[in-house]
């Protein structure tokens, strides 16, 4: 007997054998629909999402591995099941080559057919749970549009998952543009809570005054302009997620009233006696050291490893460059889609892109997602984006070596020029490499007695004037 209702499609011109045949499968549990003709069949088919279809191999019109291979492309994970007369198996063979997963043969026994019809469903539905664990596991690597191929974010990745599926207070840290929100807004969507909502309040763009009442809302009178009653941010994340971020600028009064609502899920309205319950995941995101605030008192301990619970810690750009090519590319698809004309095959020249690798970026992603448009933005119809595309700031670095490539208005000094500049380069690469002169000659590309050489004849092995003699 299945387990679930399956719903199957009987072709077979032969009436009794047909009727016969569907009377037995129905008294066993299936949901039985019968044609007599391949075109039949096909209609059928058209009108509702049958599970299989059983069908003879000799029929007027289109034949039965004809409709199997139409029926099997069209209806993908529909199962097609082949009767063969007198034991042509060169027929069934064919049948299967073109899409069927079975064959029986005339004449059968109903049970033979049952115990046929049985094995083929169970094989699709491991097969469908399979194709579902793979999607799962792909999912692993593309976090809610999250980017990244380091090795801390696949980390990220890997503790996303648990992070998700639990309910405890997470604190997710890390510089500006970094992903804070990004992150917690996955972890939601990918928690029990998804349904429900996520409610963001950032403390730090509120003022103080009024945070208290946005948190846990306010009745009617409770301060001047208080006109009606209000609901606060929290209720509103009732049975789902409250995003807490910039937790760290909030005052001690609204510290320790956060901490009662970690410890006890409870909280009054501002001008209120009454408790109010919630349930509540809480998801709290600063770019400030708390610990360090802790330690200096103006973070209260007892709320810091409340909050501290699932910690996550999200790297600045910097110490993580090589997620920099993905994530321009992950930009570039996304806003060269939404220009007009859409530009989706807009893209930066190597060099650029080892600039980009260069940089710094102190705004982190948020700032590599501005250059990214802003470029677009001047570039229009281009499809390659080089590196005089990119702005000032992020090429800058690299410029700053050729200022002593300026020609002043005034003229210079050629022969002396190009000494400061070799005698500073040089200067650098002695420091880089701690005074190993061998080291140094690699770095500058140099035969290590050529460098000896300037070294003496630029005066560089002089002792500095106040260093020690
Ligand atoms: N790994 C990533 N992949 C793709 N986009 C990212 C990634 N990280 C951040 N972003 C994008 O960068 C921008 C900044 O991210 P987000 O607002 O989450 O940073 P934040 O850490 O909350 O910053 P702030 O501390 O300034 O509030 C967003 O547009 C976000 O979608
Ligand atoms: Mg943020």
């Amino acid at each position: 007997m299945p387990e679930k209702s399956v719903h199957l499609l009987l072709v077979e011109d032969v009436d009794t054998l047909r009727e016969a045949t569907a009377e037995h499968l129905e008294e066993h549990g299936y949901q039985v629909t019968q044609a007599s003709s391949g075109e039949a069949a096909l209609e059928r088919l058209a009108g509702f999402a049958f599970d299989i279809v059983v069908t003879d191999l000799r029929l007027p019109g289109i034949d039965g591995t004809e409709l199997i291979e139409r029926a099997v492309q069209q209806y993908p994970g529909l199962i097609g099941i082949v009767v063969t007369g007198y034991g042509t198996i060169k027929d069934a063979v064919e049948a299967i080559r073109r899409g069927a997963r079975d064959f029986i043969t005339k004449p059968f026994q109903f049970a033979h057919l049952r115990h046929v019809l049985e094995s083929a469903v169970e094989q699709r539905r491991l097969q469908s749970e399979n194709a579902y664990l793979r999607s799962q596991l792909e999912d692993r690597y593309r976090f809610e549009g999250i980017v990244g191929r380091s090795e801390p974010m696949r980390r990220l990745f890997g503790l996303l998952e648990t992070v998700a599926a639990s309910s405890s207070t997470v604190l997710i840290t890390g510089e500006t543009g970094t992903g804070k929100e990004l992150v917690a807004k996955a972890i939601h969507h990918n928690s029990p809570r998804r349904r429900e909502r996520f409610v963001a309040l950032n403390c730090g763009a509120i003022p103080e005054s009024l945070l208290e009442a946005e948190l846990f809302g306010h009745v009617r009178g409770a301060f001047t302009g208080a006109v009606g009653n209000r609901q606060g941010r929290l209720e509103q994340a009732h049975k789902g997620t409250f995003f807490l971020d910039e937790v760290g600028t909030m005052s001690a009064g609204l510290q320790a009233k956060l901490l009662r609502v970690l410890q006890e899920r409870e909280f009054e309205r501002v001008g209120d006696g009454r408790p109010v319950r919630v349930d509540v995941r809480v998801i709290a995101a600063t770019n400030s050291d708390l610990a360090a605030m802790v330690r200096d008192g103006v973070f209260r301990d007892d709320l810091y490893y409340r909050l501290n619970v699932l910690p996550i810690h999200l790297p600045p750009l910097r110490e993580r460059r090589e997620d920099i090519p993905p994530l321009v590319h992950a930009f570039l698809q996304k806003l060269g889609r939404d220009l007009e004309p859409p530009r989706p095959d807009a893209a930066f020249s190597q060099e650029a892109l080892r600039r980009m690798m260069a940089f710094d970026w102190p705004g982190n992603i948020r700032q590599l997602e501005n250059v990214v448009e802003r470029t677009l933005a001047l570039t229009p119809g281009r499809t390659q984006l080089n590196v005089a595309d990119l702005p000032q700031e992020i090429v800058g670095g690299a410029d700053r070596h050729l200022a002593a490539a300026v020609l002043p208005d005034d003229g210079l000094d050629l022969q002396r020029r190009l000494q400061e500049v070799e005698r500073a380069i040089i200067r650098q690469a002695l420091e880089q490499s701690g005074g190993n002169k061998h080291q140094a000659a690699r770095m500058l590309n140099v035969k290590r007695t050529t460098l000896v050489e300037k070294v003496k004849r630029l005066r560089l092995d002089a002792p500095p004037p106040n260093g020690p003699s």
